[in-house]
């Protein structure tokens, strides 16, 4: 296994949308390995295909808490099959979009169609602070940061400070 380099905002490849997973096969798994080492490396949460220069539609989260005994998940070619309810979620932040956190309003619960990590399909319903997560890193996979579903105002502070930053850094 090995620790993959985290994009950050504003690389284009971040925009993109990523490719369905044809076969559930070793290379997946390899993926798959090396994308929940890089997410407890960071450490983070979660993590989409997409941050790693990955172009396939692959998740790895972990929900289970700092105090809680590991509990990674993957999903292959998630998707969000019902979303009701709305949430804000809190201080929200991303690897890719470092220093910055927001408020972002999400559904309540949702529920996700998929192939885990053993490569069986499931169907999994989330509530609260896992449903987060899981649209959070689906939105990776269509290209979508969480800045872009705050506020005009606060999304372009954040972005005049990356741009300012990367000018006193060239
Ligand atoms: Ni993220």
């Amino acid at each position: 296994m090995s620790v993959l380099t985290v994009l950050t905002y504003p690389d284009p490849f971040l925009r993109r949308s990523m490719a369905p997973v044809a076969d559930f096969d070793d290379e997946v798994r390899r993926i798959i390995a090396d994308m929940t080492e890089t997410m407890y490396a960071e450490p983070g949460v979660g993590l989409a295909a997409t941050q790693v220069s990955i172009d396939q539609r692959i998740i790895v989260y972990d929900v289970s808490g700092a105090d809680a005994p590991r509990q990674p998940q993957a999903l292959v070619n998630p998707q969000i099959v019902v979303a009701e309810g709305k949430q804000l979620s809190e201080n929200e932040g991303c690897l890719s979009v470092p220093d910055f956190r927001a408020d972002v309003p999400r559904a309540w619960r949702v529920e996700v169609t998929g192939i885990n990590q053993d490569g069986q399909s499931v169907r999994i319903d989330a509530e609260g602070f896992p449903a987060i997560v899981l649209q959070h890193e689906i939105d990776h996979l269509n290209g979508i940061l969480f800045i872009d579903r705050i506020s005009r105002l606060k999304r372009e502070l954040y972005k005049r400070r990356v741009h300012k930053q990367l000018k006193q850094s060239a």
